[in-house]
């Protein structure tokens, strides 16, 4: 009998939960292109994920597209153990501050059950593994919105070290979720790195959010909305630049440790509507409407460990906020498959008190 020809040697393997977001996606790409295999579990509809996936360039063998919860114990041990990866890096959550104040359980027990599912599987599949001695890390993507808000026009940014003081529920989950990731450090040394990345922008973002649903109102001539007087400060990433600081903390991120990564382009909500408004060539009207509760006036956060290591952002916001605007005019049809999929697509949610009244009135109507 000839002998079996030998096993496909498989490069080695990435699982990226949230692979099918709009970081996921991106990121997804980079490690492909770096020659990776790439396992994407997402919750999102089939219908979803195609539109997000389509694009991808990969041999077939080397990209996995999983559709399921990472709050299950049986998939993600399975994808596990079926393709054991030597890192994951778990950006799956819901991640619509709007939709926290809404709804702050259905937001928040998605991303601490996630999170904390992920932990598990992953310290479990450790132990098994442990004898092989191979290298394996677990991502966890945070945010700069778990400081808060600094004092408007304060040039003191956040460090690592400072206290975190979460104004929503999402930005809450996200202080769990850190909290959760570090306590399997200390107790399981299951070597955990944390990422707090500011506000990230680019191609593949969901158009509930602030730029690309911009993009899109101008497109319809419909009013521009600006949350209370757009005086919103934030510090614009690109999501490449985003990208390529996941790609370093998975190579060089020191266990147990956690990342800020943002950029000195500082730009109001404010502004950027105006920016876009002007680069669309549209005559729509920007329009101020009711401001979010406990809205962060000002995120700002110091990068100096993440660039110790050699990550610079490369994006200017001017520079890669007309390539986005751009990209998103070139792609009106995606843009409104997508919208189409929304749960609250430009529907306004999360008035906190300011529609208080309404959901007692159906409470006690029930
Ligand atoms: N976008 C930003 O500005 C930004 C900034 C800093 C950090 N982050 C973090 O990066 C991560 C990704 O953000 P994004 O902007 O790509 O969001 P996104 O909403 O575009 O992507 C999140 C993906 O996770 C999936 N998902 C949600 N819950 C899931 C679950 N329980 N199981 C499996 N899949 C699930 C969604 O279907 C979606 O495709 C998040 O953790 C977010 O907090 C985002």
């Amino acid at each position: 009998m000839a002998p079996a020809p030998p096993a496909p040697v498989m490069p080695p393997t990435v699982i990226v939960t949230g692979g099918a977001g709009f970081i996921g996606r991106n990121l997804t790409q980079k490690l492909l292109d770096g020659g990776l295999r790439v396992v994407s579990l997402d919750n999102a509809s089939d219908v979803k994920r195609k539109l997000m996936l389509q694009d991808i360039v990969a041999d077939k063998s080397q990209f996995i597209d999983v559709q399921g919860d990472a709050r299950s114990r049986e998939i993600v041990s399975q994808l596990l153990r079926q393709y054991e990866p030597r890192a994951v890096v778990h950006l799956a959550a819901e991640i619509g501050v709007d939709q926290s104040i809404e709804d702050p359980l259905g937001s928040v027990e998605p991303n601490v059950a996630g999170a904390l599912n992920m932990l598990q599987c992953c310290e479990i599949y450790r132990y098994i593994k442990s004898h092989q001695q191979q290298p394996f890390k677990v991502l966890i993507a945070s945010t700069d919105q778990v400081y808060g808000s600094a004092i408007a026009g304060t040039t003191s940014a956040f460090t690592e070290e400072d206290s975190l003081y979460p104004s929503s529920p999402h930005s809450a989950s996200k202080v769990a979720v850190e909290a959760l990731a570090l306590s399997y450090f200390r107790t399981f040394e299951l070597p955990v790195v944390i990422s707090r990345c500011a506000t990230t922008y680019g191609p593949f973002q969901s158009p509930n959010h602030l730029i690309p649903a911009t993009v899109s109102r101008c497109n319809d001539a419909h009013p521009l909305h600006v949350y209370g007087d757009g005086f919103y400060n934030r510090q614009w990433l690109h999501v490449s630049d985003h990208v390529e600081a996941l790609m370093l903390l998975l190579k060089h991120g020191e266990p147990g440790e956690i990342y800020n990564v943002g950029t000195k382009w500082f730009s109001t909500v404010g502004n950027i509507v105006g920016d876009i408004r002007r680069m669309c060539r549209s005559k729509s009207e920007i329009v101020n409407v009711t401001d979010r509760p406990g809205h962060d006036r000002w995120l700002t956060i110091r990068s100096d460990k993440i660039e110790s290591l050699g990550w610079r952002p490369r994006v200017p916001l001017s520079r890669g906020l007309s390539s986005t605007v751009s990209w998103y005019m070139a792609r009106r049809e995606w843009v409104r498959q997508i919208e189409r999929l929304e749960e609250f697509n430009r529907q306004r949610v999360g008035l906190g008190r300011h529609n208080m009244g309404q959901l007692a009135i159906a409470q006690v109507e029930q």
